[in-house]
């Protein structure tokens, strides 16, 4: 509160000041006016009881006179809090652009603008930040209330009152002061009289602030939109060209029901861009929106410092980012599931260990007056056996060794069973390699990327961007001038696809019938999005509201799950995830058991050739 006390005191030294060099008399016609003893009173009775407690903005008008503005910075309210005092024979520019948005759009204050003549000058140069959201004005004449409730720089406020008396009402009423307001969407007399004042009716801060659009009475707005946002917004499949389709449309529906509104879409911006801040103006349907041809925009927009400078926007309704989309590596070739029932390590302890077994029944054979097997050309196939579930021909005769043995069994009892048991699982599902799931994996992979260039920001942002994984998705880019250039190189596995994630989804799915496609579970830039109004819209707050209600009901999920499946069939997550496991009651083909003649065949020749050498070892050692 640094400025605001700053200014209070120079606005007091000023006032003192002028007060000694004043020139009195010539002051005396104001003091003398009857109304402005009233209007003080009220001005310090509102200030006492709906307000109290609330921080205030002043605006005073000089010309009120130095008598009365002493008056009225004596008031006891703005002795006891710090306000804001502004001057509005000040610049409005000059003085918005040294606020903080606390002051010129904060929701804990009240504007209180009192004045005597005209005060448009200072609200028509104010800045666009300036938008209170509860705005008391009080003319301290006779005034034309319509005049001043309708004008130009007051349709930002939410709440809007006036205390005063129009200039229409005789003497005698004029001693009354009446509170009005403006309900903008009104068919019929739009200024409303809330009451005469007094302390009684006017008890609560919400008996004086009103909510002024109960309804928008059948208003019909105008929508900056593009059909080119599936499943958000698209050309309706079954209606007649220019009829809306998907979530937004949904939502728009839900509203208009309760808002009492109807609206008109527009299938495409004029300048065909999304909507971004381009060499000083907007382009796009924010364009569309911030030039006033239209009243607000629905389509796929998140959140960004430069939209909610120029823009206001609504509350959230979903959360969503760009998706990264690839397709699926072939599965691995299904001869190999013969040993993927076991990881290498597993398999390679098995080898240890059975070498290790054959080498310590060696030495128990050594160690034996009359050995059991005599050497390794005996023990090593005697162990084998039982891997491969063949019984064993007779026993050893020591007891210690019986044990060994025995143990020997059961170890590789467990193991096969492990193992027939994993290998039926494995020879009838396909084991894919393992897939690219995050934006780390992908920028480390050999894969590009590839993107329909349509103005929006992602571009810019990943090569710019501070994230080294993001920055060489940025360098491997390439941007494509339509839609299907940006696909073919998807379709032919070199790049991976980048758009908005619910449109990928329906895009690649739908449009392309890509099969073997799968989403990355990562997603760029997630974000909240929200519609974008003009900037200091006052019924905003109405679309938040209800926005609101339908998040918290579930419905943008359920409209977002029922628009996809309009294009993709219903359920098709589930079978998405069931299709890319192909688990569809596979029977067990050659291909699956290739495997195991494999390794017969090799057991056959190894054996073989062992014959062999064993042969010519012999006849050689005949000769
Ligand atoms: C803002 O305030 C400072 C001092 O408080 C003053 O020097 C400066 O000129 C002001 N700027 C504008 C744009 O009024
Ligand atoms: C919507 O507003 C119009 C105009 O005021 C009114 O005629 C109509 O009855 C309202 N509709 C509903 C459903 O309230
Ligand atoms: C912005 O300016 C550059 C260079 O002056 C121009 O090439 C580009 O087309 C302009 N963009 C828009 C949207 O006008
Ligand atoms: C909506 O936009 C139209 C221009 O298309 C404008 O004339 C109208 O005043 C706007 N309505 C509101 C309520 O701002
Ligand atoms: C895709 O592959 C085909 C043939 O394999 C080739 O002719 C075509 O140029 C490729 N397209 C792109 C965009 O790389």
């Amino acid at each position: 509160m640094g400025i605001a006390s700053g200014i209070l005191l120079g606005t007091i030294l000023l006032l003192r000041l002028l007060l000694i060099h004043a020139n009195l008399p010539s002051l005396a016609t104001k003091i003398t006016n009857p109304g402005t003893s009233l209007h003080l009173q009220t001005l310090q009775e509102l200030l006492r009881g709906p307000l109290h407690g609330w921080k205030t903005v002043l605006y005073f008008d000089p010309s009120l006179g130095v008598e009365v503005l002493d008056r009225l910075f004596r008031l006891q309210a703005f002795r006891t809090n710090d306000h804001v005092l502004v001057n509005l024979e000040h610049d409005g520019d000059q003085w918005s652009q040294n606020q903080t948005s606390a002051v010129l759009r904060g929701g804990h204050m009240v504007h209180v603008v009192v004045f005597q003549e005209d005060f448009r000058p200072f609200f028509d140069s104010v800045s666009l930040q300036w938008n209170p959201k509860y705005l008391v004005v009080f003319p301290f004449t006779k005034t034309n209330i319509k005049k001043v409730l309708q004008y130009e720089g007051f349709k930002g406020p939410e709440k809007i009152v006036l205390l005063g008396s129009s200039e229409r009402t005789n003497e005698l009423k004029a001693r009354h002061i009446n509170v009005y307001t403006y309900f903008p969407f009104a068919r019929e007399n739009p200024i409303r009289l809330l009451g005469p004042w007094n302390t009684e009716t006017f008890l609560s801060f919400e008996s004086i602030f009103v909510d002024r659009f109960p309804s928008f009475e059948g208003y019909n707005f105008w929508l900056g939109t593009w059909f080119d946002d599936y499943p958000y917004l698209h050309q309706s499949k079954t209606g007649p060209e220019g009829e809306g389709d998907g979530v937004e449309v949904e939502m728009l529906d839900a509203m208009a029901r309760r808002l009492n509104y109807t609206y008109h879409l527009t299938t495409e911006p004029p300048d065909l861009n999304w909507g971004d801040f381009e060499n000083g103006s907007w382009t796009g349907m924010l364009g569309m929106v911030h030039s006033k041809d239209k009243n607000f925009t629905v389509n796929y927009f998140g959140y960004t410092n430069e939209r909610i400078e120029a823009f206001d926007h609504s509350v959230s309704y979903w959360n969503e980012g760009f998706g990264l989309a690839l397709l699926r590596p072939p599965p691995l070739p299904k001869w190999r599931s013969v040993y993927y029932p076991f990881t290498l390590e597993v398999w390679a302890s098995v080898t240890a260990t059975f070498v290790l077994t054959v080498i310590v029944m060696l030495i128990q054979d050594m160690l034996q007056p009359e050995p059991f097997l005599g050497g390794v050309g005996s023990t090593w196939p005697y162990l084998l056996r039982a891997m491969f579930n063949n019984s064993i021909p007779r026993l050893p005769k020591a007891h210690w060794q019986r044990l060994f043995v025995g143990s020997w069994w059961l170890y590789c009892f467990i193991l096969t069973t492990a193992y027939t048991a994993n290998l039926i699982a494995f020879l009838t599902i396909p084991v894919f390699p393992g897939r690219i799931q995050t934006v780390q994996q992908l920028a480390e992979s050999d894969y590009r990327v590839s993107m329909y260039d349509y103005g929006e920001f992602v571009a810019g942002a990943l090569r710019t961007s501070k994230d080294p994984h993001y920055r060489t998705l940025g360098e491997r880019l390439d941007l494509h001038s339509t839609d299907d250039e940006s696909m073919y190189p998807v379709l032919n596995g070199t790049h991976a696809y980048i758009e908005s994630y619910s449109y990928s989804v329906v895009y690649i799915f739908d449009r392309y019938k890509v099969k073997n496609a799968y989403m990355l579970r990562e997603q760029l830039y997630p974000g909240h999005l929200c519609w974008y109004f003009q900037k200091n819209t006052a019924w905003k707050y109405k679309f938040d509201e209800a926005i609101q209600h339908l998040v918290e009901s579930g419905l943008i999920e359920y409209w977002l799950k029922i628009k996809t499946e309009d294009f993709l069939g219903t359920d098709f997550e589930r079978k998405e995830k069931l299709s890319s496991e192909e688990r569809s009651n596979t029977a067990i083909s050659l291909e699956h058991v290739q495997g195991v003649f494999f390794l017969l065949l090799i057991g056959w020749a190894a054996s073989f050739l062992t014959f062999l050498a064993e042969f010519l070892t012999k006849s050689a050692k005949r000769q």
